[in-house]
């Protein structure tokens, strides 16, 4: 049992007491990450509504959880990076000054937790011991939060014991912002419908999230401590916290090739990592090693290593399909949380685009009765499923090996319909810094807000950069010149749609589209020059099984030497807002991009080679 008596680190049981003196909860509870620990949680929130127990035939050891219909996302205005100067934060960033941030929260904090217990979770992002790791104690009101955590990282006593006396942990804070009044009865989802607040403080590495219980506002190992304080300490310390998944294609003759990708919140990292090869693609395999974050650290001999530094996926639900996505399917068979998607009447889940005819009946993610006819969505577009990384089968060897993977190409893609072709390759470091720099994709419900609209988002990372992101672009131009061997960068765009139908299959057929880019990444692979990066021709993509006419093909690589002027413009707009510290070199490569383009034809696609 491990309490504030048996924690043998002073400064951990003391900043628990500091906390629990402001919050004023009815307990507090230390949790040891042991499974009888996690069902008897489970079983308490089935007792108070917050859980709905599946049917253990069809679901076994999972659960179905609904949030408050105003809680079901990230907030990305109510997001802060505190930094003693407002430039350090950057542009991109809300900012606030930190002691004036720290009265507010103060203010919200005070007897937040009355009626409630406040549970202390100690885990680890990054294998337990392991150099690379980071640990972090969440003190939470939320049960909900507790389950989460202990699938989505390695948790509880095991990770007391790595701190021993005096080990370093990121103190995180969070509060659903709910508390009870004597005799006041508890709602399913806790949460403050009014004040809402995410904050970071980099300088102090300390986190405080109050009035949300949804996913990365409340699972606080995740983009808080794990991309938003970690880029600052990656920053600090000459490593990269990145937006990435990590996956490991082995070829027939048994070489397995480590690639990182980042895509904008939900744009393909958890489809794109679980990737089922196409038929033609005998002998070929896609090892999962992470689905949304990456730590990547120089090795040295020079190569980049990354880790996954999660231990479960908090993944999109709707668009999952045994089709689409086998390996997420297989992943949440059993021991899964699900949040916001809808009821089966036997027990089960449904979302959109899980099969291809809905039931005739459900109970949607609201909690109300649902037929197909009815005009709204059964499950919410960002409603999830927790699931513990080692039930994927295609979960690699090495996803838990502290050393991480070696990485050989950089992989970048938004969502966009048009001008931004399927594939092609940054000249070298510099003019793939830009490309990642200046993507752009359409929003998507993972945040609040309006969907569709295309905005700039740099290296996928707009919300989770956790620093001035120009000097993230310096910190990525840096960590090129000083790895000796460089890693080729890439663009992809799986979402070219002509007559509002995507262009190109997706899916497992991405393979066609990372095998050209492994071949590069071996120097082994054929590119034509464009104005816009290295491109393959027709001929360069293995097409085995699928019907696609060198037409259609152009159809996805095509440069549009006016469409591409008006994306240099629009790109002026994020330069202009960064430009105090964005480095010189990105502009002369977007100059040298307007020069190549002056000199080129109308449109540009690649020559027709046989
Ligand atoms: P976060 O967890 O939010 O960071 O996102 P993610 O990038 O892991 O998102 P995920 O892989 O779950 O993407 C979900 C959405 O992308 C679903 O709507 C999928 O149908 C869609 N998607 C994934 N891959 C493809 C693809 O190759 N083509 C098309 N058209 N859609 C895709
Ligand atoms: C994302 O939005 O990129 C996610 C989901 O991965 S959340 O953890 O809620 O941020
Ligand atoms: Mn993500």
């Amino acid at each position: 049992m491990i309490n504030a008596t048996t924690c043998k680190h002073k400064k951990l049981v003391a900043w628990v007491e500091e906390i629990a003196q402001l919050c004023t909860p009815d307990n507090i509870y230390w949790c040891d990450g042991s499974q009888e620990e996690y069902d008897r949680l489970c079983q308490q929130m089935v007792e108070t509504g917050t859980f709905i127990k599946l049917n253990p035939e069809k679901r076994p050891g999972c659960f179905l959880a609904r949030s408050n219909p105003g809680d079901v996302a990230r907030v990305e205005d109510r997001t802060f990076i505190c930094t003693a100067k407002r430039e350090d934060a950057g542009p991109t960033n809300n900012w606030m000054d930190p002691e004036e941030m720290k009265t507010i929260l103060r203010g919200h904090l005070k007897g937040a937790m009355r009626g409630r217990t406040m549970y202390v979770i100690p885990f680890s992002m990054g294998p337990l011991g392991s150099h690379i790791a980071q640990i972090g104690v969440e003190i939470t009101d939320s049960p909900y939060v507790v389950a989460n955590m202990r699938i989505m990282t390695r948790m509880g006593s095991k990770v007391l014991d790595v701190l021993g006396e005096d080990g370093y942990f990121v103190p995180c804070i969070h509060s659903v912002g709910m508390p009870l009044e004597p005799g006041q009865k508890d709602v399913a989802w806790p949460c403050d419908k009014d004040h809402k607040y995410i904050v970071h403080f980099p300088e102090e590495n300390k986190i405080v999230s109050y009035g949300s219980g949804y996913g990365g506002n409340a699972l606080l190992g995740k983009k808080c401590l794990a991309l938003r304080i970690a880029s600052n300490m990656a920053h600090r310390e000459g490593w990269l916290a990145e937006h990435m998944l990590i996956l490991g294609a082995e070829s027939p003759e048994g070489e397995t090739t480590y690639v990182a990708a980042a895509f904008p919140s939900a744009c393909g990292k958890t489809n794109f990592a679980m990737l089922i090869p196409p038929e033609g693609f005998k002998g070929w395999k896609i090892w999962t090693v992470g689905d949304d974050i990456a730590w990547i650290k120089p090795g040295k001999d020079g190569r980049f290593y990354a880790i996954n530094p999660e231990a479960g996926f908090f993944g999109v639900a709707p668009g999952t399909s045994e089709k689409s996505n086998y390996n997420a399917m297989a992943s949440v068979r059993a021991n899964t949380i699900f949040t916001n998607v809808a009821l089966t009447d036997d027990g089960d889940v449904w979302w959109e685009g899980m099969t291809k005819e809905a039931p005739a009946h459900l109970i949607d993610w609201q909690g109300n009765d649902w037929t197909p006819d009815c005009g709204r969505p059964a499950a919410h577009p960002n409603s999830r499923f927790t699931a513990p990384t080692a039930q994927c089968p295609t979960i690699s060897p090495e996803w838990d090996n502290p050393a991480g993977v070696p990485i050989s190409a950089f992989i970048f893609g938004g969502r966009v319909s048009s001008n931004m072709p399927l594939i092609f390759q940054a000249f070298n470091w510099g003019h793939g810094v830009y490309l990642a720099a200046t993507m752009g994709s359409e929003k998507t419900a993972a945040a609040a807000g309006k969907i569709g609209e295309i905005r700039r988002d740099p290296y996928a990372m707009l919300p989770f950069c956790g620093y001035n992101m120009g000097d993230y672009f310096d910190h990525w131009l840096d960590m090129g010149r000083k790895n000796n061997i460089p890693v080729p960068i890439f663009r992809v765009n799986w979402f070219l749609k002509k007559d509002g139908q995507f262009l190109w299959p997706g899916f497992g057929d991405n393979m066609r589209v990372l095998k050209w880019i492994i071949d590069r990444a071996h120097g082994r692979g054929h590119a034509v020059e464009s104005p816009i990066g290295y491109m393959p021709t027709y001929e360069d993509i293995d097409w085995t099984g699928l019907d696609i006419t060198p037409e259609q093909f152009d159809e996805l690589m095509t440069v549009d030497k006016q469409a591409w002027k008006q994306e240099l413009l629009a790109q002026e707009e994020l330069f202009m807002r960064l430009s105090e510290r964005l480095p010189r070199e990105l502009i002369m490569e977007r100059q040298m991009l307007l020069a190549r383009l002056n000199r080129s034809a109308d449109t540009f696609v690649p020559p027709h080679t046989k």
